[in-house]
């Protein structure tokens, strides 16, 4: 199968499986019906799906099928989707669209979008440990995992130094790696990382799907940095420019468009090596590493 058949094939996987295992609307009380209206409002507004693809795609490269990795996808999503209903509120970023929809606090009111964002983080953690508790090792290792990367040293620590980096004259690309590492990387390590959990990897190829993850989460976040400077709104699904006009500490900032793209590449480069580093068929990893630093949004 060709890379856009197999990414296509994956990506329906996920969205019907959203749509199985996050609530419906329905119910009889109004606080949960508009909280489940706004989390699916968020979710299915669309996205690339990239994280819960890359837990499909780990799993599978230890032979474990699809279906056993898409609790844990979804579970990958549903914490993406909740920062980044977050990361757009008026307190963070303040922007007015997300995937090509007014952002959840615009199409409801901030509190909903407060509110939808803590319910799809914790629902994130009851999709795990209800769906592998028949093999309490692996639910308590893929609770761990994703709770350490979307915590206060990653996901939430990247998320905080992004926001006090924000007017700086003074950062430095240490401090710029920290943010990217863990507000973005961490995410898609820890992607990786469960789908080798689930595939029953190895300690050691765990190391490796960390690694890939570490480099791939860097590019992924330089290229979202050279797209914001450089694409437009209606392409990205999301407010261009943003990040100049807030003064971010970004690559394109302190490293310049031409040298972001050419670190994005470095970035893809080692997390090539980490990949075809594992067992079985990674022709599908080295297509996505590649597709995503050619991206268009
Ligand atoms: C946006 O993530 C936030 C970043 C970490 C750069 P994506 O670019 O994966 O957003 P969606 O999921 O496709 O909307
Ligand atoms: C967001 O970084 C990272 C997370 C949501 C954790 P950005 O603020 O650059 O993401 P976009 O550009 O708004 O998607
Ligand atoms: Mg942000
Ligand atoms: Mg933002
Ligand atoms: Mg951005």
């Amino acid at each position: 199968m060709d890379f856009t058949t197999k990414l296509n094939q994956l990506t329906r996987r996920v969205d019907q499986a959203l749509d199985e295992l996050v609530p419906p609307h329905a119910g009889p009380h109004a606080g949960p019906a508009r909280i489940h209206e706004a989390m699916r409002y968020s979710l299915q507004a669309g996205g690339k799906r990239l994280r819960p693809v890359l837990v499909l795609a780990a799993a599978e490269l230890f032979a474990k099928s699809i279906a056993e990795a898409l609790p844990a996808a979804v579970a990958l999503e549903c914490v993406h989707t909740y920062s980044l209903i977050h990361d757009d509120l008026p307190c963070m970023d303040n922007d007015d669209l997300r995937r090509g929809r007014p952002t959840a606090h615009r199409k409801f009111d901030e509190a909903t979008a407060l509110l939808a964002g803590d319910a799809l983080l914790t629902h994130a953690f009851v999709l795990l440990s209800n769906h592998y508790a028949a093999d309490p090792r692996l639910a308590t290792a893929l609770v761990r995992e994703l709770a350490d990367a979307a915590g206060g040293a990653r996901l939430i620590g990247g998320q905080m130094q992004d926001l006090l980096a924000e007017k700086k004259s003074d950062a430095t690309p240490g401090d710029l790696d920290y943010i990217h590492l863990n507000k973005t990387a961490a995410m898609i390590e820890a992607s990786l990382v469960c789908g080798g959990l689930i595939g029953g990897a190895t300690e050691a190829d765990l190391e490796k799907l960390r690694s890939a993850g570490r480099h791939l989460g860097l590019a992924f976040q330089i290229i979202d940095d050279v797209l914001d400077a450089t694409a437009d709104s209606a392409t990205l699904g999301k407010t261009a420019g943003k990040d100049a006009k807030a003064d971010k500490t970004t690559y394109v900032k302190l490293h310049g468009i031409e040298a972001a793209r050419r670190m994005a590449k470095e970035q893809t480069a080692f997390a090539l090596d980490a990949l075809r580093a594992l067992p079985g068929d990674t022709g599908f990893f080295v297509g996505l590493a590649e597709a995503l630093t050619v991206r268009g949004k």
